[in-house]
């Protein structure tokens, strides 16, 4: 990538830098909505995102392990609250499909798992609908699209969320003297753009840090998205019955910090440059969704880091039953796969799992030993 390329505004810079002068300066929130979403020019609408080719790479594109043993633990939940004969099965941003591909092959174990179940994609994107349907479509379950939690029908459900809250919108305050501003993107004598400071504090139901937590340049963000999401889930989980599993990259307390992170061709880059060219992404906040659930009234488990919990759901016996009979280098591939998923020092520690469930379902596996 030139200093030229990196500095040409993107087609949805100019119309973002337009919007700016017209109306002044946009929460980050608007940023990321438009910079990933916008139906023309939004990174998800437009780029090649995952593999080598793309921008980054996630656990199941890694090891196939990781949506295996996912798909025997919605098996067991489906198993312990009783099978029933008609359920939603559901990811949340299911990427490439390749996550789904392997739960279903997983689940084929059970029979009765397939013919119970209404599979159901939430995507906004039409182009990775596209390639769902291309790599789902020899499967048993023809999937539906939906737009919102809202269009898939009541039912009890069991959902599956890999890499899908951190691309929620957040919101970003900073701390001043005389307390806090939300920081903005705005646009600079320059004309590109960049940060600013709103002008009002805001409001006290926020509940920022106090000034005896916090100190001047501080950062503190919410995603309000993320948080409404959340609510209507559980508010369904706790009505319907279910689980959902929750699995990205964040932090288990909340606190202070600028996580809002760019990344194009396996590296990170500014995240004010290039939108719609480039993934962008915030830490999840799990203190705050898991709050928001047991507030209505959804029990939640751990969150526990990936790497325990997926050695506890049977990794390292997944990994050598693969190996069996199989050439020195696909062998080497396997455990070099299990180990990115897995290891505290790649994404076993960063990458947590979380579990929002009905009240009456039975403790899931995969958050404490046995
Ligand atoms: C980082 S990818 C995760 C892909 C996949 N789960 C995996 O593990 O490989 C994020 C996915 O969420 C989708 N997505 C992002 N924001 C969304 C939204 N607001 N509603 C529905 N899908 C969304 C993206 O289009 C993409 O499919």
């Amino acid at each position: 990538m030139t200093d030229a390329a990196h500095n040409d505004p993107t087609p949805l810079e100019d119309r973002l830098t337009q919007l700016i002068r017209l109306k002044g300066p946009i929460s980050i929130a608007d940023y990321m909505s438009d910079a990933l979403g916008h139906p023309n020019d939004g990174y998800y609408m437009t780029q090649q995102v995952f593999g080598a080719s793309g921008d980054f790479t996630t656990a199941p594109e890694i090891s196939q392990i990781f949506g295996e043993l996912i798909g025997l633990w919605l098996l067991e939940g489906w198993r312990s609250m009783g099978s029933p004969a008609d359920f939603n099965l559901v990811e949340f941003g299911p990427g490439r499909g390749v996550l789904m591909e392997d739960i279903l092959r997983a689940t084929r174990l059970r029979r009765g798992f397939a013919k119970a179940a209404c599979l159901w994609l939430l995507e906004t994107s039409g182009r990775l609908r596209i390639e769902q349907q291309r790599r789902l479509k020899g499967s048993e379950l023809k999937p539906l699209w939906a737009d919102e939690l809202a269009d898939i029908p009541p039912a009890p459900n069991l959902i599956v969320a890999n890499e899908f809250f951190d691309c929620l919108p957040i919101r970003q305050f900073q701390r001043v003297e005389r307390g806090w501003r939300e920081r903005l993107v705005g646009v600079n004598d320059k004309g590109r753009l960049d940060y600013v400071l709103g002008q009002t504090p805001p409001p006290e139901s926020y509940g920022l840090p106090g000034n005896n937590e916090s100190e001047p340049g501080d950062i503190f963000e919410i995603s309000f998205s993320a948080r409404e999401f959340i609510g209507e889930l559980a508010a369904r989980l706790v009505e319907e019955g279910g689980a959902a599993l929750i699995i990205d990259y964040g932090h288990v307390a909340s606190g202070l910090g600028d996580t809002l992170q760019a990344v194009r061709g396996h590296n990170f880059w500014p995240p004010l440059s290039s939108p719609g060219k480039a993934d962008l992404t915030a830490h999840v906040d799990f203190a705050a969704l898991a709050e928001i659930a047991i507030d209505a009234g959804a029990a939640v488990y751990g969150p526990a880091a990936q790497g325990r919990f997926l050695e506890r759901l049977g990794l390292a016996l997944r990994a050598e039953m693969l190996c069996k009979d199989k050439p020195e280098d696909e062998q080497r591939n396997i455990r070099l796969g299990a180990d990115r998923i897995a290891a505290p020092d790649q994404m076993g520690e960063i990458f947590k799992v979380m579990c929002v469930a009905s009240p009456d379902f039975p403790a899931p596996a995969g958050f404490s030993d046995l």
